[in-house]
């Protein structure tokens, strides 16, 4: 079964093509000849996932399916939610501005509840499943530990006196909202 990852981010394809192994092939929006940017306007995590999907699909005419992530943190009201990539203003992607500002805005309020969360939009045969993944934690006062991107520093998942960060990759994958989407994904393509 050919399928079309809307991103082209080697880490995250070698990741799928690993779950799922022999009978699937996995391709980018490079594979395709896609070297647009796709529009990602949603509100939501779900929104924007489908918005991927449902480009892929309408002007390129493949199976596809798209993430979309976002750290959520409950004395934030979901901030930065579905702006995570872009929290600090006038940046993009920028993970040392935008843990800055998240440790800023919080400062010492001791609710540091959050949780990373993954949108799967999955569009088979023209029509769209969506898997979610969640990891729950807290915030940490101070940027812990170097490995992994993002706000790995400043996150520690329930159960761990770690961040993502200290906890490096090999355990991070086992527990992480995007190894969670992604199961419920193979899960689901294996059944079919
Ligand atoms: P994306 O949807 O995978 O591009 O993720 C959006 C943003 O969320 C990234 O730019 C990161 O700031 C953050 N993010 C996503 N996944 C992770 C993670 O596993 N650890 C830390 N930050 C993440």
């Amino acid at each position: 079964m050919k399928i079309v990852f809307a991103t082209n981010n080697a880490h995250k394809l070698a990741e799928i093509n690993d779950i799922l192994g022999d009978g699937f092939e996995i391709v980018s929006l490079n594979d395709i000849g896609c070297h647009e940017d796709i529009p990602e306007t949603g509100a939501t995590l779900e929104e924007n996932a489908r918005q991927k999907t449902a480009f892929v699909a309408g002007k390129y005419h493949h199976d596809c399916f798209a993430d979309d992530t976002g750290l959520e943190v409950e004395a934030l009201n979901g901030e930065p939610g579905v702006h995570s990539a872009r929290y600090a203003e006038g940046t993009d992607h920028d993970s040392e501005a935008n843990m800055e500002k998240l440790l800023r805005k919080l400062g010492n309020n001791n609710n540091r509840k959050a949780r990373f969360r993954t949108v799967i939009s999955l569009i088979l045969n023209g029509e769209e499943h969506q898997f979610e993944g969640r990891v729950d934690g807290t915030i940490a006062f101070e940027r812990q530990g170097s490995e992994g991107f993002g706000y790995d520093p400043v996150f520690v998942p329930d159960g761990y006196d770690k961040s993502f960060a200290e906890l490096g990759e090999e355990m991070k994958n086992r527990i992480s909202h995007r190894a969670r989407a992604v199961a419920k994904l193979a899960e689901f393509l294996k059944s079919r």
